[in-house]
């Protein structure tokens, strides 16, 4: 089968199609057939070589696809060749023919095109898990979400506008992104290049805080963050695009009841996943079938254009995004 494949870490230029063996399909596993699948930003940490995957995952890049399953593994039931199916993978995206636990499969809603199904795993999962089921928002409170124009923040507005719609958003979105993040509905946006975000969010929170903030950047907004979180308020981290270490005041975060909770979707284990995207099917998967979200594309590559794929998402203009066409 077809693949990108990584002749040494490195920029996007390490990238190249080439043939490998198509993969078999183990015990409570299916083959898909890929049809569409996506950028995501941890496909290039992968690329420079900063994100290995979990043991016995594929090396090959990409964390989630949409297509029909071409063949069933030993022990799998409820599932037939066929099916249109997206789902989360630990590796292996990038190719023609995937790899997914049957207990991780969604069935892709009649509304949604394949292009659209291979946007949704990876970023929408990743904003439900650590905005709803660790980071509990709820109706009535106020969360910061930073970056809003990327693949996660685009989700997680469009998922607390729907899911929590009495609950504030307030976004941090650098200044060519600012009025696209207003229109997906969000309540205040700071252009965090020319604005304090921790003064913003105590004026808009009349001195209080955020219940909630997920956090992608890390090191280099700890403090910040944590200043501009209430008393018992949750400050959820998923990524280290600032850094990885920081000063933390522990007497401040006792004092106000706050929790600082790290987390990662890729390395869990397959049980954890299945519980995960058997929530998500059930809560979030209803929207994209009755159209009330979908996932915004900024732009679809056919594989064979990988290197203009990974260059685009590096160069931070994208909105939304980047779609990848078997
Ligand atoms: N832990 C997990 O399980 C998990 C899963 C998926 C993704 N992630 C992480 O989530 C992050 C986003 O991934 P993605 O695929 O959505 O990438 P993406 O589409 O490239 O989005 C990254 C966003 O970060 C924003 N950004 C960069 N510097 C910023 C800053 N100083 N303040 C606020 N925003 C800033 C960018 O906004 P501007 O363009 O406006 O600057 C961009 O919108 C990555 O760090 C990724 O590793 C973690």
């Amino acid at each position: 089968m077809k693949a990108v494949l990584i002749n040494a870490f490195g920029g996007a230029d390490v990238l190249r199609i080439g043939e490998v063996e198509t993969p078999s399909p183990g015990p409570g596993q299916v083959l898909i057939e890929v049809i569409a699948t996506s950028v995501n930003y941890a496909d290039i940490v992968q690329r420079e070589g900063n994100y290995p995957p979990p043991k016995g995952d594929s090396e090959i890049l990409g964390l989630e696809v949409a297509g029909r399953v071409s063949a069933l593994g030993p022990g799998v039931s409820g599932w037939s060749v066929g099916d249109r199916v997206m789902t989360l993978v630990g590796g292996g995206g990038y190719a023609e023919y995937a790899v997914a636990y049957a207990d991780h499969l969604i069935p892709i809603p009649q509304s949604m095109k394949f292009e659209e199904a291979g946007c949704v795993c990876e970023a929408y999962i990743t904003a439900y898990l650590n905005t709803f089921m660790l980071g509990a928002l709820k109706d009535g409170e106020t969360v910061l979400l930073h970056g809003g124009g990327g693949g996660v923040n685009t989700a997680a507005v469009h998922l607390c506008k729907a899911l929590v719609p009495d609950a504030k958003v307030i976004v941090t979105a650098s200044p060519g992104k600012v009025e696209r993040v207003a229109e997906l509905g969000a309540d205040l946006v700071v252009d965090y290049k020319n604005r304090d975000f921790v003064e913003e969010v105590k004026v808009y929170t009349d001195n209080k805080g955020v219940a909630l903030i997920l956090d992608h950047i890390g090191a280099a907004y700890l403090a910040s963050n944590m200043k501009s979180l209430a008393i018992g308020g949750r400050l959820v981290i998923i990524g280290v695009m600032g850094g990885i270490k920081a000063e933390l005041n522990l007497v401040q975060m006792m004092v106000k009841r706050q929790q600082v909770i790290g987390s990662v979707l890729r390395s869990r284990s397959v049980s954890e996943k299945a519980a995960i995207v058997s929530s998500f099917t059930e809560v979030v998967v209803p929207l994209f079938e009755r159209r009330e979200i979908r996932p915004l594309i900024h732009k679809t590559y056919n594989l064979n254009e990988i290197v203009n794929a990974h260059e685009a998402m590096e160069s931070g203009t994208h909105f939304g995004k980047i779609a990848l066409r078997l």
